[in-house]
C-alpha cells in the first residue's frame, strides 16, 4: 500500500507546480461547480493518475483541481469515488492517504443528502457533528500499517470541534444559516425505503447519504482534521408523497451549492 500511495502522491506533486495545498476539498453530487471558483487551476483528470480510481457517476466530473480559492491553495476533488461504483475500500483509502502524503492537513468533505427532519428541508446546509456508518464497508479493514495510523483509531472527535464552530460562525457572517446534525451513510446505490428512513430517524440520524463517512475514517486514521458539510437535497423516502431521482438531487445541490460555495470561500481563510 505504501508504495502505491507514494507513487500516486508523486504523480500529483509533479503536476501541481508551485501550489502547496494544505487543505483538501471533496465536492459531492451536484456541488462540483465550486471548483470553478478556483483561480489559476491545475486540472488533473483522474485517468491521468496511474493507480487512482475513476469516478463514474453523472454529476461528478472526475478530476483534481488544484489552485487558489480566495487566495488559499486548495486541492479539490471535483467528483468523488463511492463504494457503490464497485471501488474497493482500499481504493478509497489510497485517495485520502495520497493527499496526506502530499501535505494535506485538513479535509473539507461535502455531500448531498436526504433529510430525516421535517424542519430541515431541501436547500438546508448541515455541518456534520458525528456519523453513523451503516454502509457495510470500512476502508480501514485489512492489514494495518502503523506508520500511517493506529489499528484502532478513535472516532470520538472525528469531526473537528473548532473547525465546526468556525464554519458555523463563517456561515453566520455570510448571512447563511447552518445547523449541525448526524450524518448516516448507506452503501447505496438505491435510495432508501420509507421503513429504512423511519429506522434511521430512531437511530438519531439527521441526514442520510452514500459517501463521506469512509473518507472521514481514512482521514482521521492518518491524522488529518476533518470538517464535513451536507447539502440537503430532498426529504427521506416516504416523508413526502413523491419519488426520488438523482436528477432532483443534482438540481437541488446546484442551487444550495451556491450558498455553500459562499461559505467555504470565506472558510478556507479561517483554517
Ligand atoms: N438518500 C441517500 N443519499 C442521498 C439522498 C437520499 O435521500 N439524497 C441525496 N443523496
Amino acid at each position: 500500500m505504501k508504495d502505491i500511495i507514494d507513487q500516486v502522491a508523486l504523480q500529483i506533486k509533479s503536476k501541481i507546480g508551485k501550489h502547496e495545498p494544505k487543505i483538501g476539498l471533496i465536492l459531492g453530487s451536484g456541488l462540483g461547480g465550486m471548483a470553478e471558483a478556483i483561480v489559476d487551476p491545475v486540472i488533473i483528470p483522474y485517468e491521468e493518475i496511474d493507480g487512482f480510481p475513476h469516478s463514474t457517476v453523472s454529476g461528478h466530473a472526475g478530476r483534481l483541481v488544484i489552485g487558489k480559492l480566495n487566495g488559499v491553495d486548495v486541492l479539490c476533488m471535483q467528483g468523488r469515488v463511492h463504494f457503490y461504483e464497485g471501488h474497493s475500500p482500499s481504493a478509497l483509502a489510497l485517495v485520502i492517504r495520497s493527499y496526506k502524503k502530499l501535505g494535506i492537513e485538513t479535509m473539507i468533505l461535502t455531500n448531498a443528502s436526504g433529510s430525516l427532519n421535517i424542519d430541515m428541508g431541501p436547500g438546508s446546509l448541515m455541518v456534520i457533528s458525528d456519523h453513523i456508518n451503516l454502509s457495510g464497508c470500512n476502508p480501514l479493514i485489512g492489514p494495518n500499517d502503523d506508520s500511517i495510523g493506529p489499528r484502532f483509531p478513535d472516532m470520538t472527535y472525528a469531526y473537528d470541534k473548532d473547525l465546526r464552530k468556525k464554519l458555523i460562525e463563517t456561515a453566520e457572517k455570510t448571512g447563511i444559516n447552518m445547523r449541525s446534525g448526524v450524518y448516516l451513510m448507506t452503501s447505496g446505490p438505491n435510495f432508501e425505503t420509507p421503513a429504512e428512513i423511519r429506522m434511521f430517524k430512531l437511530l438519531g440520524a439527521d441526514a442520510v447519504g452514500m459517501s463521506t463517512v469512509s473518507e472521514t475514517l481514512c482521514a482521521v486514521h492518518c491524522g488529518m482534521r476533518v470538517v464535513g458539510v451536507s447539502v440537503v437535497t430532498n426529504y427521506g423516502a416516504g416523508m413526502v408523497p413523491y419519488k426520488m431521482t438523482h436528477e432532483e438531487t443534482i438540481s437541488q445541490a446546484n442551487e444550495a451549492g451556491k450558498k455553500l460555495q459562499r461559505v467555504l470561500t470565506e472558510f478556507v481563510k479561517e483554517i
